[in-house]
């Protein structure tokens, strides 16, 4: 369960607008698809600089690069994309996400307005696993994107692997 210390530092953190050096968007263009390049580009700026952060470390703590992983982490937030929420919201998202149920969550995803926002927000790992799918990515990417939040007992994926993408995701 996320502490409130952490959700305050989540919330201080993206109210500072972050940018993308030419140096890491060049880096991720090197490692990601046509198709997934597409879906990376439509994350706001915050999200993307987070995707390139945890992506950073994944790669520092890989004994050499491995274009898949780094993909797997590069794009494992995707599913925010069909939520846009703010800052603001996501911090209330997360806090209401904590004592209510997935069922919730997705019936609340289908429905309009604020609450709406809030159940895809709250769904953006099963989200972000079907735009992977459609844009042809490996299936350690479209299953990391879908297993990110559930406890490490619940991973399908290698073990190791999933060990390094959680650590290096703060959030
Ligand atoms: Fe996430
Ligand atoms: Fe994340």
């Amino acid at each position: 369960m996320k502490t409130l210390w952490h959700l305050v530092k989540r919330f201080t953190g993206s109210l500072q607008q972050k940018s993308i050096s030419e140096r890491d968007h060049l880096w991720v263009q090197q490692i990601l698809s046509y198709q997934e390049m597409v879906l990376w580009e439509s994350m706001p700026q915050n999200d993307q600089h987070h995707s390139i952060e945890v992506a950073r470390r994944v790669d520092k703590s890989l004994e050499k690069s491995e274009q898949t992983i780094l993909t797997a982490a590069l794009l494992h937030d995707i599913g925010k994309v069909t939520s846009k929420t703010g800052v603001g919201m996501r911090v209330l998202a997360t806090l209401i996400g904590v004592v209510t149920s997935e069922i919730q969550h997705k019936s609340w995803s289908q429905r309009p307005g604020r609450i709406g926002e809030i159940g895809r927000y709250l769904c953006h790992a099963i989200d972000g696993a079907s735009l992977l799918q459609k844009a042809g990515s490996d299936s350690l990417v479209v299953t990391w994107a879908s297993e990110h939040h559930l406890p490490q007992h619940q991973w399908t994926i290698n073990l190791e692997i999933g060990k390094i993408l959680k650590s290096a995701d703060d959030d």
